[in-house]
């Protein structure tokens, strides 16, 4: 931990900064924490009891007395706590104890924890009982964030009752840096795991994201990109597994297990076969020798996440075999040690012929997997991104979740601002997020939301969860911008419980990392609530995305996307615009979804505006149900956008003096280069569809 504010200019504390309580309230709370009683130690025992002590150090300013015993006499010096205790323990301990009924102690998920006022003779006490270790240590986090936001009053502390449980099984962050050092789409700085070839020596970063990880809930963690390059390949062998381990006892010592992204032809390239065919008993063998390799050194390894046959990735479609095939395999190497295979359902082809309007990258997923369901194996979990194409700013559910019913699911989300202002721009994802996790894809009737199938529950599967592509990286505040920990923070809280409202999450956020003072609060939580909107506004109108630069992808650029050129993007011509996925004209997209969906998207009277581009191919002059035609809509959006930017500057710039100059400062900056950029956003895009449609500006504004 960080000594208290030494670092809080710079953001590196992020929502771990504990700052001094206000005296009255830690008073309060002082009389319940000064002692804590707990009787368990070892492995992640001594990393709750670290936490809260240095947590409740600097938030109370005191020195907390960890004892075993729970025993009024113990404390009987102090006047200010007698006979009140923080009591920290299993919920079998606390049983034993007579803190919990023996009932609820046995119910209790092995992630979960319940924090009670509870009395035993003269003692009361604030019992933090876990389901194990580790839901203790989620415990001892939701404490600190309740105490950290100023919840533990008086009267709160005196009737504290809560129960809570991760909704998710797998919660999981999936880093995409290479050995170099470099991190595909990361934008705030190198990463903190590799350098030059080589893993970097001092852990202290990877200890401290690690805590920042735990307190959210994340359990699991991929440390390389879904794009295995060579070096990388050899993060399986012998040579580097050591350093894999280093880092994967820093990560157990929080409760998240390791698991690394592996070639398909690893067997090729680190193992000298001369094939990687999934068939080949060669093969198997070879990756059952390095599964028992690996988990020899690492015995809770996670397992594989693959991304194969994807974006010129090997895969086993080389050898005539199928993506089941392939994760079968790996599965099977990895089930004797309790691993799993995380098979990504990212496949599509890109070099595909734009005048073949049936061929539709979006329908791609779905295609190559839904005739597999049933197929794969206990321990392989396939991974949807949130929608069809590839996380841009507005999209429809990807429409595998609701087409597959028989095979373990992962919901897939991007974190890092890839085609939504790359960390220069702000744009808090947590809304966006909301409406996929809440997205109701009636695949067994009404309810059966992106939520319920991500976590199991929709089909009564074992295992489910939500992954998040990694924001972070070696700049001092963790994710370049510093109001992008908002969306690392979001993305934790609702992979352990989707049904939070972003409205909670964002208020926790914001208080945690500026404190409690109501103008800053409500500010800042009205930010960032209108962020996605706003970059909505002056970027992608009603659908239509991908108007980004080549390679680096940051826009604008209507016709930069590297794959434009093959694939069905937005067919903008002097007609009209939108993608036809209708079955009636179009690609046949719309018939992917479950009714009403399905009937919803294929009817251009039905369709949402905010996707009718997606859908539809429309002229210029199609009126939305809002009332405005396409081309005005485009117009006004843009303008509005690029006026809600600089307000966005201007909403900034009135919480001058009351946030630390450095933090204050570091915001005001992006804030004022993202304003200036959705100028350009708007007068490129206007510019375009201006001149494509021949249709001039009704609101009589200047187009540059
Ligand atoms: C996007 C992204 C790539 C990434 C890919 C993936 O296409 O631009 O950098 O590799 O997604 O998710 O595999």
């Amino acid at each position: 931990m960080s000594v208290a504010n030494a670092t809080s200019d710079t953001g590196y504390d992020a929502w771990l900064r504990y700052d001094r309580l206000p005296e009255r309230q830690a008073g309060v709370l002082t009389g319940w924490c000064r002692r804590i009683v707990m009787p368990e130690r070892e492995g992640l025992f001594h990393t709750v009891r670290r936490e809260l002590t240095a947590a409740l150090a600097s938030l109370l300013g005191i020195e907390p007395v960890v004892t075993d015993v729970l025993d009024a006499d113990a404390d009987a010096a102090d006047t200010t706590g007698a006979g009140r205790a923080l009591v920290v323990a299993t919920a079998e301990r606390a049983a034993g104890l007579g803190l919990l009924a023996g009932e609820e102690a046995g119910a209790l998920h092995a992630d979960g924890f319940v924090i009670r006022t509870v009395r035993r003779g003269d003692v009361r006490a604030v019992l933090l009982a876990g389901g194990t270790a580790r839901g203790l240590l989620y415990g001892a986090f939701h404490f600190l964030r309740l105490a950290s936001i100023g919840s533990l009053n008086d009267r709160a502390l005196e009737q504290l009752d809560i129960a809570d449980r991760p909704r998710n099984p797998l919660r999981m962050i999936n880093h995409w840096d290479n050995m170099d050092g470099s991190i595909e789409r990361g934008y705030a700085g190198k990463s903190i795991f590799f350098r030059d070839g080589k893993f970097i020596a001092d852990k202290t970063r990877v200890r401290d994201y690690a805590r920042l990880l735990a307190s959210i809930g994340i359990n699991a963690l991929t440390i390389n990109n879904v794009n295995v390059h060579e070096t990388e390949t050899k993060l399986i062998t012998d040579e580097l597994l050591p350093d894999v381990a280093a880092t994967a006892d820093i990560f157990r010592e929080y409760g998240i297990r390791l698991m690394l992204s592996i070639n398909f032809a690893a067997p090729i390239q680190a193992g000298g076969l001369p094939t990687a065919d999934p068939l080949d008993p060669a093969v198997r063998a070879w990756w059952r020798e390095r599964a028992a390799a690996i988990f020899r050194r690492i015995p809770d390894f996670g397992g594989f996440l693959v991304k194969a046959d994807s974006e010129f990735r090997p895969g086993p479609f080389t050898y005539g075999r199928d993506h089941a095939d392939g994760a079968n395999m790996l599965a099977e190497a990895l089930e004797p040690f309790g691993g799993i295979v995380i098979w990504r359902c990212f496949v599509y082809n890109c070099l595909q012929d734009w005048r073949d309007r049936t061929t539709d990258r979006a329908k791609a997923a779905y295609d190559h997997f839904v005739p597999l369901d049933g197929r794969f194996k206990d321990n392989v979990l396939l991974q949807i991104k949130n929608g069809p194409m590839d996380f841009q700013v507005r999209e429809p559910v990807s429409p595998l979740f609701g087409g597959l019913t028989r095979t373990n699911q992962m919901l897939e989300l991007q974190i890092t601002q890839e085609y939504t202002g790359q960390q220069r721009h702000l744009c808090y994802l947590v809304p966006q997020w909301k409406e996929v996790l809440d997205f109701d894809t009636y695949a067994c009737g009404e309810g059966t939301t992106v939520a319920r199938i991500a976590s199991g529950s929709a089909f009564g599967r074992e295992t489910g969860g939500i992954a998040g592509v990694s924001n972070i990286g070696d700049d001092p505040n963790w994710t370049g911008h510093l109001l992008a920990q908002a969306n690392l923070y979001g993305f934790g809280r609702l992979a352990w419980n989707p049904e939070l409202s972003a409205e909670d999450i964002t208020d926790e956020w914001v208080r945690l990392t500026f404190g409690g003072d109501p103008e800053t609060v409500r500010t800042i939580a009205e930010m960032l609530l209108d962020s996605w909107r706003i970059y909505e506004n002056y970027t992608a109108p009603l659908g239509v995305g991908w108007m980004v630069n080549p390679g680096h992808h940051y826009g604008p650029n209507v016709d930069g996307y590297e794959y434009s050129k093959w694939g069905t993007y937005h067919f903008a011509d002097c007609r009209g615009i939108g993608v036809d996925r209708t079955v009636k004209t179009g690609t046949g997209f719309t018939a992917q979804y479950h009714k009403p969906h399905s009937e919803i998207y294929e009817s251009l009277e039905q369709c949402p505006d905010e996707l009718l581009l997606f859908f539809h191919h429309v002229p210029y002059t199609h009126r939305l149900h809002s009332g405005k035609t396409v081309i005005q809509h485009i117009y006004d959006t843009h303008f509005e956008g690029a006026e809600q930017a600089r307000g966005l500057v201007e909403r900034w710039s009135g919480l001058k003096g009351r946030i630390d100059t450095g933090r204050f400062l570091q915001v005001l900056r992006r804030l004022e280069e993202q304003a200036e950029h959705a100028k350009e956003w708007r007068d490129v895009i206007n510019t375009y569809f201006w001149r494509k449609s021949g249709i001039p500006d009704a609101r009589g504004r200047k187009i540059y």
